[in-house]
C-alpha cells in the first residue's frame, strides 16, 4: 500500500513485502534519472547494497555505493562531511539523488547530507530497522549528533519517496525489534484503537504490515499538522522526557526504544497516581509493554530528573510533557523544570 504524506513536500510512503526490488523501477517511473548515492552502514551494506546497486544499474541508474561503521557513534559531522566529499568527488548535480538504505542513523545522516549538499538534492529513504519504518523514516527530521548531545545539528527535509520493505526485518536483531517496538507501544497509547489492540495480540507476519502502515499513517496525520514540531508534533515526545534521561544517565547504554518504553511506563503509573488514568488503562498498557517484552524497571525517576533540564524540547525553565489520560487520549502538559519532583510525586 501507499501512504501519501502532504507536507511542505508531498511524497509517499509504500509499504509492501519485497518492496525494496523494486525500487529502481519505481523511481524511474517517477522520473529520477541519473547518479543514485547509495548510502549504507557497515552491517546493512554487506546483506543489501550491492542488490540495491544492481538493480539500479538494470533500470539505467549510475549507482554509486558508500559504507560507514554501523553505530551511533557514526552520526557525526566527521561521517556527514565525508558523505558530502564522497558525493563532490562522484561529481552528484542537483538532480541526482542520495538514498539511504539503513536504519534511523543512516537515515538521519544521508537525508541531512541530501538537504545540505548543493542546498538540496534528491532523496529516497528506505528504512531498514522497525524503528525507521515506523518512526524516522517519515516526517523530515534529518540530523546528526555532536559530542555536547544527539541531534544537535540538522534540518527539516521531507523525502521525495519512503520505501518500506517489511523482509528487511528477517535480518533484524531481535533487540532492534524490541527497540523499535518501544516507539510502536507511542503509537498505541497515543492513538489507542487498532494499532493498540494489534500490539496487545503481538505482531506476527499477519499483521506486521498493518502495524506499520498504522504507524506510519498516525505520524503522517501529525507531521501534516505541525511539521516543525510547534504544536501536534510534540505528542511524538511521549515518554521521550524521560527516555533522554535515561539514555544520558545510563551514557547510552540503554537503547532509545527501551528508554521510550521505560519512559511511557513512569508517565502512564505518574498519571494513575495523580488520579488521571484509570486503573484499567494504567493495567492494560502495563500489559502491552510486557506483551511487547518491554517491560523494564531501568531506574528510578529521582536519578532522572536532573536530566530534565538538559531536555533540548524545554523553552526555557518550562517543559511540555506528553500526559497520559487515557489510551487515545494524551495531552500536553507545561510545568516549571522547579516542579518536576512535585509532579512526578517524587
Ligand atoms: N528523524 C527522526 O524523526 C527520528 C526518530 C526516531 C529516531 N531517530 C534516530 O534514529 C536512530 C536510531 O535508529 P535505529 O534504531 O534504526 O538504529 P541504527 O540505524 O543504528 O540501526 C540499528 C542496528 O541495526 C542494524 N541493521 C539495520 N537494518 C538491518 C537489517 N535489516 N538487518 C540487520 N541489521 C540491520 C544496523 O547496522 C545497526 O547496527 C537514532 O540516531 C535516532 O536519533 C530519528
Amino acid at each position: 500500500m501507499k501512504i501519501r504524506v502532504n507536507a511542505s513536500k508531498s511524497y509517499d510512503v509504500w509499504i509492501e513485502k519485497g518492496a525494496r526490488l523494486g525500487v529502481a523501477d519505481e523511481l524511474k517511473e517517477r522520473g529520477f534519472k541519473g547518479k543514485v548515492a547509495v548510502i549504507s552502514d557497515s552491517n546493512v551494506a554487506p546483506l543489501y547494497s550491492e542488490e540495491m546497486c544492481d538493480y539500479l544499474a538494470y533500470a539505467g541508474f549510475e549507482p554509486y555505493s558508500f559504507v560507514f561503521e554501523a553505530g551511533e557513534e557514526s552520526k557525526n559531522l566527521s561521517v556527514y562531511a565525508k558523505i558530502l566529499s564522497f558525493l563532490a568527488e562522484e561529481e552528484f548535480t542537483r538532480t541526482d539523488t542520495v538514498l539511504a538504505l539503513g536504519g534511523g542513523v543512516t537515515g538521519d545522516m544521508a537525508g541531512f547530507a541530501a538537504a545540505t549538499y548543493m542546498r538540496g538534492v534528491r532523496f529516497v529513504n528506505v528504512p531498514t530497522t522497525l524503528l525507521a519504518a515506523i518512526d524516522s523514516s517519515v516526517g523530515g527530521k534529518t540530523a546528526v549528533d555532536l559530542p555536547q548531545g544527539k541531534n544537535l545539528v540538522g534540518a527539516f527535509y521531507q523525502p521525495d519517496l519512503v520505501v518500506c520493505d517489511t523482509d528487511f526485518f528477517k535480518t533484524l536483531p531481535y533487540d532492534e525489534i524490541r527497540n523499535g517496538l518501544g516507539e510502536g507501544v507511542k503509537y498505541a497509547v497515543l492513538e489507542g484503537g487498532r494499532i493498540f489492540d494489534i500490539l496487545k495480540q503481538g505482531i506476527t507476519s499477519e499483521n506486521l504490515d498493518e502495524f506499520i502502515s498504522l504507524s506510519i499513517d498516525a505520524k503522517r496525520r501529525i507531521v501534516e499538522e505541525d511539521e516543525k514540531e510547534s504544536g501536534a508534533r510534540k505528542f511524538l515526545n511521549l515518554g521521550h522526557t524521560i527516555a533522554h534521561a535515561v539514555e544520558k544517565e545510563s551514557n547510552y547504554s540503554v537503547p532509545h526504544g527501551l528508554a521510550v518504553a521505560y519512559g511511557i511506563k513512569l508517565m502512564a503509573d505518574t498519571a494513575k497516581k495523580r488520579g488521571e488514568l484509570s486503573e484499567k488503562d494504567h493495567s492494560e498498557i502495563v500489559s502491552l509493554l510486557e506483551k511487547s517484552d518491554l517491560s523494564v524497571d531501568l531506574m528510578p525517576l529521582c536519578d532522572l530528573i536532573p536530566h530534565f533540564s538538559a531536555d533540548k524540547k524545554r523553552a526555557g525553565e518550562r517543559l511540555t510533557l506528553v500526559t497520559i489520560l487515557g489510551i487515545g487520549d494524551c495531552r500536553l502538559k507545561e510545568i516549571a523544570l522547579s516542579e518536576a519532583n512535585e509532579y512526578f510525586g517524587v
